[in-house]
């Protein structure tokens, strides 16, 4: 069995990865919305990991023989401007997202929840690739600044960007 207080923070957990899939698919609609496909597909793939890892918390409270809570997803963010502001807010919300992961991990070392202590440090480590794999693209976006070649090169390389699938049972 699964301790109370950690599983609600789980629950919670699995509704900001999934709201986060919301997110990142509002803003791979905006890019659709102005022709930069590459940046669309880089959006979309994100939302696809998100939900992975939505569901990953799911197994995971599945297994522990808990009990799932799915509750009701805002609606996303859709004040888009340009690549840049929508890269900074996916920084900002990054950032948030790995606070709440380190909440978990906190809780669950405070509850002697040994294990979930153990399976969230997958999390601790995909937070540091997804904060670094967004600075990438700010770094790109700012070494270029309004140069419109630069942009369309950038989205072809994002266009290259393929989705992996996680599930629970390939990270336990
Ligand atoms: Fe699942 Fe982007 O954090």
């Amino acid at each position: 069995m699964i301790n109370e207080k950690v599983q609600d923070v789980l629950n919670s957990q699995i509704n900001k990865e999934f709201y986060s899939a919301y997110l990142y698919l509002a803003m791979s609609a905006y890019f659709d919305k102005v022709g930069l496909y590459g940046f669309s597909n880089w959006m979309r793939v994100q939302a696809k990991e998100e939900v992975d890892h939505g569901m990953i918390l799911f197994d995971y409270i599945v297994e522990r023989d808990g009990k799932v809570n799915l509750t009701h997803i805002d609606e996303p963010d859709k004040e888009f401007t340009c690549p840049m502001q929508i890269f900074e807010k996916s920084l900002e919300h990054e950032k948030y997202v790995t606070d709440s992961i380190n909440c978990v991990a906190s809780m669950s070392e405070d509850e002697c929840d040994l294990a979930t202590r153990h399976f969230i440090d997958w999390y601790i480590s995909e937070q540091v690739e997804e904060e670094a794999n967004v600075m990438n693209v700010i770094k790109k976006l700012k070494m270029f600044g309004d140069d419109k070649s630069a942009l369309y090169h950038l989205d072809k390389e994002l266009g290259k960007r393929e989705y992996k699938t996680h599930t629970y049972s390939g990270i336990s």
